[in-house]
């Protein structure tokens, strides 16, 4: 029989000891069972502690139950601390049903809310949520970019203002706090242009743990230097799906008559676990499970 290795846990201890190390937590979107298998092998590879994280389209798309139940048993496989967590969810009622499935940590993002509307929002979902021993992020100022049917056009994003930022985590009671810092939801037009003197800041001020969403195609060392400057965690998505997706054309361009998922997403996952793992070095996370 199995021996199950470990437990789907939430965020609070994994976050508590990344502040003390100065390393950050990576944060990967997951979409599948493929996807997901890659992202936790890899991380137990490393020994790295890890969040899978699904929005709101993966989670209608697979459904609560299957992401649930895929994590689950990938924490039963391997001994590294793995949390689930909803990725800019938008209303209490998404994110109880999800909780109810067994998420352990969730996003509830009002950030384009007036900001008394964000903090009654937060609020409400903190009260929910830590009833169930959920932990819970929020997000202050505004990403541009695009993430699945979040699209945010960047005249309406919006930086982080570091005095309003130590009021919406007292009133809150969030457990972690995502900044808008210049980084945006997927590919830059540019070189993304980070706002480390405002990070600083709004780390001096708050100590929750910090979060960098946006974290795909920035150079390394502007997330390790984010990451010096207390972010505790780090989202990456589009940089996972480009290889996954770039690795199944190559395999269709070379087989035109292949129909074997197996064999065309072989090369997928192992095009993705490369980038997993540079996601890993770069959080300074391997070896801290
Ligand atoms: P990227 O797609 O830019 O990596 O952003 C991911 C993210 O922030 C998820 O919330």
């Amino acid at each position: 029989m199995l021996t199950k290795k470990s437990s789907l846990v939430n965020t609070y201890e994994m976050f508590q000891k990344a502040q003390k190390g100065k390393y950050a937590i990576p944060a990967f979107n997951i979409h599948n069972l493929e996807t997901l298998q890659v992202v936790v092998e890899t991380a137990a590879e490393l020994k790295s502690p890890v969040i899978l994280a699904g929005t709101p389209g993966t989670i209608s798309y697979c459904g609560p139950e299957f992401f649930v139940s895929m994590a689950e048993t990938a924490a039963s496989l391997h001994d590294i601390p793995i949390a689930i967590h909803l990725d800019h969810f938008e209303s209490l009622e998404e994110v109880q049903r999800c909780v109810e499935a067994g998420f352990t940590s969730c996003m509830i993002d009002a950030s384009h809310d007036p900001f008394e509307e964000n903090v009654r929002i937060v609020k409400e979902v903190v009260e929910y949520a830590h009833s169930k021993g959920v932990t819970v992020e929020a997000e202050l100022g505004r990403l541009g970019g695009i993430e699945d049917d979040l699209v945010v056009d960047e005249k309406d994003a919006k930086f982080t203002n570091p005095a309003q930022a130590l009021e919406f985590v007292e009133r809150t009671g969030l457990n972690s706090l995502a900044v808008a810092i210049g980084t945006a939801h997927g590919l830059y037009k540019g070189e993304p242009n980070l706002d480390f003197d405002r990070l600083a800041e709004i780390n001096e001020r708050v100590d929750v743990p910090l979060v960098l969403h946006g974290a795909s195609d920035v150079p390394v060392e502007a997330v390790q230097r984010a990451i010096d400057l207390g972010v505790c965690k780090v989202n990456v998505a589009t940089d996972l799906k480009i290889p996954f997706a770039n690795a199944v054309k190559t395999y269709f361009n070379e087989n035109p008559d292949a129909n074997d998922p197996r064999k065309y997403l072989s090369p997928a996952k192992e095009a993705m676990k490369e980038v997993v793992a540079e996601k890993i070095r770069m959080c300074r996370s391997e070896g801290k499970a």
